[in-house]
């Protein structure tokens, strides 16, 4: 058997990467092995339950999404390149007080209601550019996704697993028993078409026209529109259906509703939807906010900004925009 492929050397080979975004990487890759430990421990480490308090997104934080927050706030804080963060479980940014370099926004635990029912959960990361003679503030993360320097995600599921995307192509490393990171798929590609759909059917009285029509269609399976029939899967992590998705395809969905007209979605831009899109398009799919409209063109006006996700298959995004034309 030939021998596997280490995350560090791996890093050492993406000579276009700037080795300090690899040493940003590293750093991550690093905290997120540490983190799946934690994760794992469950009851026996006494992490599991609630915080007893809500973020600033007025959701009720698990002790681990303060846990694991914490350890990726201390490990970035001792990253040299690293000028400030910015966190789903922050109100605000913070800065290292050191200059250039890179800026990580990230989700330390995605999916944390699946946590206390063993189900897999995840750590989602962006590396953006930080500005060159300056302690960033917060327009300083306002950047779009295209604008990413590197994103991934680490997925404690059955196995540990990191995906990352640096320069080009989204490659994914398994954690081994004693704490590696190992190369287990070197070029992950998404299939065009699908026949999986994921999307939490409990809003579907609360869904525009459009997103109505299109799981209609896919509903009627072969007698209908679609002419073929279609699964649907609802982990209720982001992090693991997209997961799947880069595995074998099928398409996300979560849409604009009419539970809270104002609000644009429930995914967050900066930390789940931009990094997503990157590894998404990187690996050969599209990720919209509507089946049209790419997600890393958008200009982010606020650091918790919410926007509506529609990800996965190529074809099967172009099939939501379509419906999207016709009927809006
Ligand atoms: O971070 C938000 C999140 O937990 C996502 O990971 C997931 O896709 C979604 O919320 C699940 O939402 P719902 O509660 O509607 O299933
Ligand atoms: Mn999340």
């Amino acid at each position: 058997m030939t021998k596997p492929i280490t995350l560090a050397t791996y890093l050492a080979s993406q000579s276009a990467a700037d080795a300090a975004l690899r040493a940003v990487v590293a750093n991550v890759a690093q905290t997120c092995a540490e983190i799946s430990r934690v994760v794992a421990g469950g009851a026996l480490t006494g992490s599991l339950g609630a915080a007893g308090h809500t973020n600033v997104q007025d959701e009720e934080q698990k002790k681990l999404d303060v846990i694991t927050n914490d350890m990726l706030r201390a490990a970035l804080d001792g990253c040299a390149p690293v000028a400030g963060l910015a966190s789903e479980e922050l109100d605000t940014i913070e800065t290292t007080g050191r200059e250039g370099g890179f800026l990580v926004t990230f989700d330390p635990l995605d999916g944390s209601s699946n946590i206390d029912v063993n189900v897999s959960v995840g750590t989602i990361f962006s590396i953006l550019p930080a500005p060159a003679g300056k302690v960033p503030d917060e327009a300083d993360f306002l950047q779009p996704g295209r604008r990413q320097a590197a994103a991934g995600y680490a997925l404690y599921g059955p196995q540990t697993m990191l995906v990352l995307t640096l320069t080009e192509g989204v490659a994914a490393f398994t954690l081994d028993a004693g704490g590696e990171w190992l190369l287990t798929h070197e070029a992950l590609s998404i299939p065009a078409d699908t026949k999986e759909f994921a999307i939490n059917m409990s809003n579907q009285r609360h869904w525009a026209e459009p997103v109505r029509r299109y799981i209609d269609g896919c509903l009627q399976g072969k007698t209908g529109p679609r002419g073929k029939d279609f699964n649907m899967r609802w982990v209720a992590a982001m992090v693991a259906d997209v997961h799947r998705i880069l595995m074998r395809g099928g398409i996300f969905l979560y849409p604009w509703d009419a539970r809270e007209p104002d609000r644009a979605g429930k995914l967050r831009l900066m930390y789940e939807a931009n990094p997503m899109s990157l590894i998404v398009e990187r690996a050969g799919g599209k990720s919209t906010t509507d089946g049209v409209a790419p997600i890393l063109d958008l200009q982010p006006t606020k650091l918790h900004q919410r926007v509506p996700v529609v990800l996965g298959s190529a074809n099967e995004v172009d099939q939501v925009g379509a419906v999207d034309q016709v009927g809006a």
